[in-house]
């Protein structure tokens, strides 16, 4: 056989990685805190019914959902982007700055097919996300972690970093950080897009959750800060309407979007067009208001329960992030407890999580007593079984 790409060699750990979390995620007998899965009862199926129904019979609109469509994405999603995500966050956009992308994910492999050659730095955050490290292994780009503290990436760490590595990028989840939940602070994001600006580094800013806050005040995006063009947004319609309609979008300077486009076109022509049109008139007819204050609710309840058991079930000296948002907290254990070897026993008892430790990206002996739990998609009685038992396990080991 011929050999295969260096490519593969390059992100073969992450790869095999992330087939196992994809594997376990679909599970329906394990009481999962693992995934990143949004909750069942949040996904406006009653809603998409009705609009498919209608659209479908439409001459136009029908057509339109089920031809082949332009590669920017159709028109009133991205003025819907502007308008309702875009424009109540401080970003100046307009629909030419606004790619459609299929989910929130292919806007950084846009991006590398665009700036990264083999052996380019990517600065990441320490602990980061492990399927973006995944994309960037498969351009054998070098990630390099960054230190952070309780309020995400420490900007000293990221400017000595700069000057040490010249990055090309620098990529970050600013808002209910996942992994662990946590979210820079407005002068932290200042600072940022200023960094990008002053060493001519490209800040990517992923940000799928921002718009999912149950408490504390919204914060403006390192975008809005933005004097020249520097950074560029990735986000998702996942979280908020439907990961399984793989709908995303990226927002960035003209002359930039045109080469993700372009980069686009070579890659999969568009995204889906019926999935973006159930999305546009789910934007169009007025349904995302009330919607995303139906899920905002959910899962604050959820989130709320899920703190109260840990603090109640886990050991003395748990330490855990309280997010403001989004769908993780972030636990580490006391007293050498290893949250990837009680992975198994765990599982035994119909319980996952998320070890830490493989999302500590070039770093060895770090975070093997993390843990990432996703209260977003378990059921309340779940979350009060699942950490009552998870503490129960992680007591019993400490003795
Ligand atoms: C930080 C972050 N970025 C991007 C994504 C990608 O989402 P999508 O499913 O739309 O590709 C996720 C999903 O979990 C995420 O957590």
């Amino acid at each position: 056989m011929p050999a295969y790409a260096n490519r593969v060699k390059n992100m073969q750990d992450s790869a095999l990685y992330m087939r196992g979390l994809f594997g376990g995620m679909t599970n329906p007998d394990i009481i999962s805190f693992g995934g990143g899965a949004p909750a069942p009862q949040a996904l406006p199926a009653d809603i998409l019914h009705s609009i498919a129904n209608e659209v479908l019979k439409s001459d136009a609109r029908g057509c339109e959902a089920l031809q082949y469509s332009n590669t920017m994405g159709l028109k009133d999603l991205r003025q819907a982007v502007v308008s309702e995500l875009l424009a109540p966050s401080g970003v100046e956009a307009d629909v030419d700055n606004v790619l459609i992308v299929t989910g929130g994910l292919e806007t950084m492999n846009l991006l590398c097919q665009v700036y990264i050659n083999p052996g380019d730095v990517i600065l990441v955050e320490s602990p980061a996300f492990i399927h973006c490290i995944d994309i960037f292994n498969m351009f054998e780009a070098k990630s390099i972690p960054c230190e952070c503290d309780d309020i995400g990436l420490v900007m000293e760490d990221v400017e000595a970093k700069i000057k040490q590595y010249q990055p090309k990028i620098i990529y970050t989840v600013p808002t209910f950080h996942n992994p662990t939940g946590k979210t820079l602070t407005t002068e932290r994001r200042k600072r940022l897009a200023e960094l990008g600006s002053e060493y001519d580094v490209i800040i990517l800013e992923d940000d799928p959750y921002r718009d999912i806050r149950y408490s504390g005040e919204t914060l403006p995006t390192i975008k809005s800060f933005d004097k020249t063009g520097h950074t560029v947004m990735a986000n998702s319609f996942s979280k908020m309407f439907s990961p399984g309609s793989r709908l995303g979008y990226a927002v960035a300077r003209k002359d930039l979007i045109l080469l993700l486009m372009d980069a686009k076109i070579a890659t999969n022509s568009h995204t889906s067009s019926l999935d973006q049109v159930l999305c546009a008139e789910f934007f169009k007819r007025g349904y995302y208001r009330d919607h995303h204050q139906k899920i905002c609710d959910l899962y604050r309840q959820r989130r709320d329960i899920m703190l109260e058991c840990i603090d109640k079930y886990f050991p003395q000296g748990t330490k855990r992030t309280y997010p403001d948002g989004g769908f993780y907290i972030w636990v580490e254990l006391p007293g050498g407890l290893d949250s990837g070897q009680l992975l198994a026993e765990a599982e035994k008892k119909n319980i996952s999580y998320l070890a830490g430790e493989s999302w500590f990206v070039g770093e060895k002996n770090v975070g093997s007593n993390t843990m990432r739990l996703n209260f977003a998609n378990a059921k309340e009685e779940n979350i009060r079984y699942g950490i009552k038992t998870l503490g129960q396990l992680f007591t019993e080991k400490l003795k």
